[in-house]
C-alpha cells in the first residue's frame, strides 16, 4: 500500500506519522518514482524541529534524498523511461513509497552503484563534492580540519581528502567515532568531547594552524574553528547540528584576515550541468572504490521517528537509509 510519512507541524520525532497516499500523476516535466531507498539527513531534523522555516501551509513530507525506479513520466520529459534506476537530492518529499521529482533534478544510476549507496550519498556526497572543490579546494600537502568527521558527510569527505593527498584532521565525539574516521581518510582525529580541539589542532600543526575548517556543528565549534585557522585561512560554515553560532561577528574574521563561506547544496544542484558533473564524479568514485558509502543503519521508513532520535542524539555514524 503506498504511503508517506507526514508532519502537520514542527515538533519532536512524534509529529512524524504514516498516511496512505495515492501515487501522484506526473505533470509537465515530472517523473513518478517508486522509491526503493531514502536517505536521512540532518536537514530533516532542522526542518522537523522548526530550526529552519516550515515550507508548506500544513502537511509536510520531509526527506531530501532518495533512489528508486521510474514508474511514469509527464509531458515534456525526455531521457527517462519506465524501469530506469534513478536518484536525486531535492528539498523535502522523500519520506514516501512514491514521489514526483522534476526530471531536471534526476540522475541515472550506473550499474556499479546500488540504490542504498545512492540514497546514502546523493545529498551527503554532493555536499562533500562542493565543499572540497568550490568552498575551499584543499590541495595535496595542505592540512585542514573537518568537524563531525564520523558523520554522513564527514566520512565521505575524509576519503575524498585523502585521495587528493590532503592531510585531514577530523573531530568526532568519542574514541569509536575517531577510530572510524581514521579508517576513512583522516590522518589524525581529535575527540572534541574529551579534549580541547583548538589546543590539539595547534599542537598537531606545530602552532601554524590549518588552511581551512569545514564546520557543520555551529554553536559549539565556530568560535574555536576561527582559532584553528592560519592567517588568510578559510572557515566553511555549512551546518549547525549544535545550534546557530549566534556569538559570531564579522569582526572576528579580522584576527587573521580570514575568509568565510556559508554554502547550501541546493544552490549548486540548481545548475543542471553542475548536478550531472558532480553526480558522475560521485558515482565514479563509488564504483572504482575511491569512496566507500558507510551505510551504518538501514531501517524501515515506518521507523523514521527512531532514526531521527538517533541522528539528533549523536548515536549514528555515516549514513542512515530508510527502506519504504
Ligand atoms: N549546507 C549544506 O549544503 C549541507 C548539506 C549537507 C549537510 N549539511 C550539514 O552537515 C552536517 C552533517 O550532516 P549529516 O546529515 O551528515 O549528519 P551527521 O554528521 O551524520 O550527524 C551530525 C553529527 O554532528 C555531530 N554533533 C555535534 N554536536 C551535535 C549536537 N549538539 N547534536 C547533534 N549532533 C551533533 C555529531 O557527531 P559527533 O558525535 O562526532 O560530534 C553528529 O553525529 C549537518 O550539520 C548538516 O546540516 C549541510
Amino acid at each position: 500500500m503506498p504511503y508517506a510519512i507526514v508532519a502537520e507541524r514542527p515538533g519532536g520525532p512524534e509529529v512524524l506519522r504514516p498516511v496512505d497516499i495515492a501515487p501522484p500523476m506526473p505533470g509537465q516535466g515530472e517523473v513518478l518514482i517508486r522509491q526503493t531507498a531514502v536517505g536521512l539527513n540532518f536537514i530533516d531534523i532542522y526542518i522537523r524541529g522548526g530550526a529552519y522555516p516550515w515550507p508548506v501551509e500544513k502537511n509536510l513530507i520531509l526527506g531530501c534524498e532518495g533512489a528508486g525506479v521510474v514508474e511514469a513520466s509527464g509531458p515534456g520529459v525526455t531521457g527517462f523511461a519506465e524501469g530506469d534506476r534513478v536518484a536525486y537530492t531535492v528539498p523535502n518529499g522523500a519520506y514516501a513509497t512514491h514521489r514526483l521529482v522534476p526530471a531536471a533534478m534526476l540522475v541515472h544510476l550506473p550499474g556499479g552503484v546500488s540504490d542504498i549507496q545512492a540514497a546514502g550519498s546523493m545529498l551527503k556526497g554532493l555536499t562533500a563534492h562542493y565543499l572540497l572543490n568550490e568552498s575551499y579546494a584543499a590541495r595535496s600537502g595542505e592540512t585542514v580540519l573537518f568537524h563531525a568527521a564520523a558523520g554522513g558527510v564527514g566520512l565521505l569527505a575524509g576519503q575524498w581528502l585523502a585521495a587528493r593527498g590532503v592531510h585531514a584532521i577530523g573531530t568526532a565525539g568519542g574514541a569509536a567515532k575517531c577510530s572510524l574516521a581514521r579508517g576513512n581518510g583522516y590522518a589524525e582525529t581529535i575527540d572534541y568531547r574529551a579534549e580541547d580541539f583548538v589546543t590539539r589542532t595547534r599542537e598537531l600543526t606545530d602552532g601554524a594552524g590549518v588552511a581551512a575548517v569545514y564546520d557543520s556543528v555551529g554553536r559549539d565549534t565556530v568560535m574555536g574553528s576561527l582559532d584553528c585557522l592560519q592567517t588568510f585561512g578559510t572557515l566553511v560554515s555549512f551546518g549547525q547540528s549544535s545550534g546557530p553560532a549566534d556569538d559570531f561577528r564579522i569582526s572576528h574574521l579580522a584576527r587573521s584576515s580570514l575568509r568565510l563561506q556559508r554554502p547550501v547544496l541546493f544552490h549548486y544542484t540548481a545548475a543542471r550541468d553542475w548536478l550531472h558533473t558532480a553526480a558522475a564524479d560521485l558515482f565514479t568514485a563509488i564504483a572504482d572504490g575511491t569512496l566507500s558509502v558507510h551505510v551504518a543503519a538501514t531501517r524501515p521508513l515506518t521507523e523514521v521517528a527512531q532514526a531521527h532520535d538517533d541522528l539528533e542524539g549523536r548515536k549514528t555514524t555515516g549514513s542512515t537509509v530508510l527502506i519504504p
